[in-house]
């Protein structure tokens, strides 16, 4: 292999802490028909990613690149593809949970996983909103029809998903309640929260109450415990695995809705995502971007879970 069908890449032997994390060098893709073939310039890093690297998840054993987000530049397309051409600024997410390897200099995928970026944004904000706001959109509108209107509870709305949850609920005129930790208040209302609550010091079930959506990025418990928040008729779309059958067993007691919900990749959704950010309503907030060489830190960081907004690693 010679420099020039090669790429960097993030790989990984063997599963574990982010030390198995390592730069590589791989046969860099080409695009087949209806693909097109981008040169990343920047990725966002999900707790997906980092579970991947400690369990296999999905994917099984390694060796596996990881990443599903992706903004950067179209450098070949494939037969067949008519809505790109090299050159065009791009972002996307990559189907999940199988096309995953984004954290790498180049990437091949489906043209339908990409829409243009708005131009209002750089790679870094393109590149940190595929996977959250794909999440939040297909939670929050077409799982939960969310109303203006209507009162949403968003758990952990300083995080990846939930600070584009918020933005996504109050441009569809919803009263937003998210919870964080105490010192993450005044961010929650920047963004456009109407009520923190800080779940250190509240029980969120005792003092929240008529909710017509919640959701749910906490799991266990939490996804139990929402359910009796809700109005009659009103629903939870958890993220995460829910613990047990009392999840549907009590939705259905209390005359409530109970989803589970996987994000899919999906270029109309996108489409719609970039209205929402060419019209000012939907920014990421990156709290610390990283070289490709440096995804082991953005793993070590994020892993810690107190992450507000978004982490991504930046191509050069
Ligand atoms: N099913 C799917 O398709 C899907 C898609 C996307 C994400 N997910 C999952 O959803 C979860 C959230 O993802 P993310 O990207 O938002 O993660 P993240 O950015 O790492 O979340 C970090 C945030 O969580 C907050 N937090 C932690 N524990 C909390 C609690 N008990 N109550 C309220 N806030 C809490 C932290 O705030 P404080 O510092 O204030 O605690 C921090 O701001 C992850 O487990 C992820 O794997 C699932």
């Amino acid at each position: 292999m010679n420099d020039v069908n090669t790429m960097r890449a993030i790989s990984q032997d063997t599963l574990g802490g982010p030390e198995v994390l390592k730069e590589v060098r791989l046969e860099r893709p080409e695009p087949r028909p209806n693909e097109v073939l981008v040169r990343v310039r920047a990725a966002g890093v999900n707790p997906t990613d980092w579970k991947h690297r400690a369990n296999g998840g999905f994917l099984g054993e390694p060796p596996f690149v990881l990443g599903w987000d992706v903004s950067g530049v179209v450098e070949a397309v494939g037969i067949g593809v008519a809505a790109f051409r090299p050159g065009d600024e791009v972002f996307g997410m990559l189907s999940y949970p199988f096309g995953h390897g984004s954290h790498a200099e180049y990437v091949t995928a489906p043209a339908r996983t990409f829409t243009h970026k708005p131009d209002g944004i750089d790679h870094v904000q393109a590149g940190a909103l595929p996977l959250v706001s794909l999440t939040a959109w297909q939670a929050l509108v077409e799982r939960a029809d969310l109303r203006p209107g209507q009162r949403v509870l968003i758990h952990a709305a300083a995080g990846g998903v939930g600070h584009v949850a918020v933005q996504i609920a109050k441009a569809r005129g919803a009263y937003v309640i998210g919870t964080a930790s105490a010192g993450k208040h005044e961010f929650l209302r920047s963004i456009g929260v109407d009520e923190p609550l800080d779940y250190r010091g509240t029980d969120f079930a005792e003092v929240v109450k008529d909710i017509d959506v919640v959701l749910d990025t906490i799991g266990g418990e939490t996804s139990v415990r929402s359910l009796r928040v809700l109005r009659p008729g009103g629903v939870v779309v958890s993220i995460l695995p829910v613990g047990s059958a009392d999840f549907y067993e009590e939705a259905e007691r209390l005359g409530v809705r109970a989803v589970r919900m996987l994000v899919d990749a999906d270029r109309s959704d996108m489409r719609q995502i970039a209205e929402l950010v060419e019209s000012g309503g939907l920014r990421a907030t990156v709290a610390k971007t990283f070289p490709l060489a440096d995804a082991a830190q953005a793993h070590a960081l994020g892993e810690t879970g107190r992450t507000t907004g978004k982490l991504v690693l930046v191509v050069d």
